[in-house]
């Protein structure tokens, strides 16, 4: 792709210099409060037209009409060739560091074999832990680093990454720390989130006091240790009947917290257990899955700030007729943000725009609701919505560029991957070749 000045839009990786982001069909900037946005603000979408976009050192620094900001000298001019600029998409929900994928297991689905009885016969992530722990570090690097490329290939310029297929401490850090040396090589903006509690370990479950012992590992050992290196931002729970219990969950929370850790929870994802209220209560920054949640828990995340976090691709994948209530968490006021939850279980997809379809055809969102889930709301269960997330002045210059004319085409060509390029801190991250 070239600018109308000749200028190939693969500016120098390190020094992005200024920048004018013009030519677009439409900037749909997102732009707003720095924060979650709830109930009605989720229907104010900002979309510009004649716009463009000045970057300087990889930070927006206007916002304005392209007829002004084309006559600015000595900046590098990115032509958007008619397409849609967004803010990067914001992933705030994945697995992505694994070694094989778990393709049988859709099979034995279709058979009538459910997902948590699957993992009873020790295969879900149990099959997961006991391939990621014969895999050494490189090999996790390299896997990993080409599902993210193709993540970053549909939109996505910031991705959780969760641990969690470990479940040791020496398997638990070497997934953290392949998840560090991602961050370092690639420009994708990525957050490292601790899940050594995904699952009880099997060998945990063959001994009486095996599980009691796991959860003061996680509390005494594990978690000190990951806030010690600095090798997460976040904890996880996967709190769920069969996992791990409510009050275990919140022994493991708790610890995080006092670790200086910030709060996830998988929560009510297939049984309603009060995942979604103990989240509220602990302040955590974000409660996701939500299939289960029960009329209390909306209550409970509508008055938190924590944002409820939907993952639609999951139940569509598991065959579940059931998805979170959508509708009814927007309009009791809670913050909603939506992701992919990219695994290799219940979630095999890369593509964010297509969860963006899926929260329109089966959540019931409005498209400027989905976008603002995915972005300003994405950035605000990472907590880092007064950084990402928008088109704004003091924002990152992460943009998504799509070909497409208006942002209602971007869930409606559905599995089509409509990205053109994106840019994080103004560097290229996926340019689509032609
Ligand atoms: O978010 N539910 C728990 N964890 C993942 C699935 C992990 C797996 O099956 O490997 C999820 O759906
Ligand atoms: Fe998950």
């Amino acid at each position: 792709m070239r600018s109308s000045s000749g200028v190939s839009i693969l500016t120098p990786p390190d020094a992005p210099g200024r920048q004018l982001f013009t030519n677009c069909a439409q900037v749909v900037t997102c732009a707003g409060p720095p924060r979650a946005r709830r109930g009605p603000e989720l229907s104010e979408l900002l979309i510009e037209r004649d716009c463009s976009v000045l970057v300087e050192g990889g930070a927006i620094v206007q916002v304005g009409s392209r007829a002004v900001l084309e006559r600015i000298a000595g900046v590098t001019a990115i032509d958007c060739e008619g397409g849609v600029l967004l803010p990067g998409l914001v992933d705030s929900h994945s697995h992505a560091i694994f070694g094989k994928p778990r393709f049988e297991e859709q099979e034995l689905r279709a058979q009538g074999l459910d997902y948590m009885e699957i993992a009873r016969r020790g295969g879900g992530i149990h099959s997961s832990v006991r391939d990621l722990r014969q895999r050494g570090e490189e090999e996790l690097y390299e896997l990993a680093m080409r599902r993210l490329l193709r993540i970053a290939s549909h939109g996505t310029t910031t991705l959780e990454v969760k641990s969690g297929y470990g479940l040791t401490i020496d398997d638990e850090m070497k997934m953290l720390r392949v998840i560090a040396r991602l961050s370092r090589s690639l420009p994708l903006r990525l957050v490292p989130t601790f899940l050594g509690a995904h699952e009880i370990p099997l060998e945990a479950r063959a001994t009486t006091s095996g599980r009691s012992d796991y959860v003061a590992l996680l509390v005494k050992e594990m978690i000190p240790q990951v806030a010690s290196l600095g090798l997460a931002r976040f904890v996880d729970v996967f709190c769920e009947p069969g996992v791990f219990t409510i009050e275990e969950t919140r022994t493991i929370l708790s610890c995080a917290r006092r670790e200086g850790l910030l709060l996830k929870l998988h929560a009510d994802e297939l049984r309603p257990s009060g995942g979604a209220e103990l989240a509220a209560s602990l302040g955590a920054t974000s409660a996701d899955h939500l299939a289960a949640i029960s009329e209390s828990g909306v209550r409970a995340l509508a008055e938190a700030d924590t944002v409820a976090t939907l993952l639609p691709g999951t139940m569509l994948f598991l065959g579940k007729d059931r998805q979170a209530p959508a509708r009814a968490l927007i309009e009791a006021g809670a913050a909603v943000a939506l992701a992919t939850d990219f695994n290799p279980g219940t979630s095999p997809t890369v593509n964010f725009p297509l969860i963006l379809t899926l929260a329109v055809s089966q959540l019931r969102m409005s498209v400027s609701e989905a976008v603002l889930a995915a972005t300003v709301n994405g950035a605000a269960a990472l907590a880092l919505a007064d950084r990402v997330g928008q088109i704004a002045p003091g924002f990152s210059a992460d943009f998504a560029l799509f070909d497409i004319a208006d942002v209602r085409e971007l869930p409606y060509w559905y599995g089509d991957r409509r990205c053109r390029a994106t840019w994080v801190r103004g560097v290229p991250c996926h340019v689509e070749s032609r």
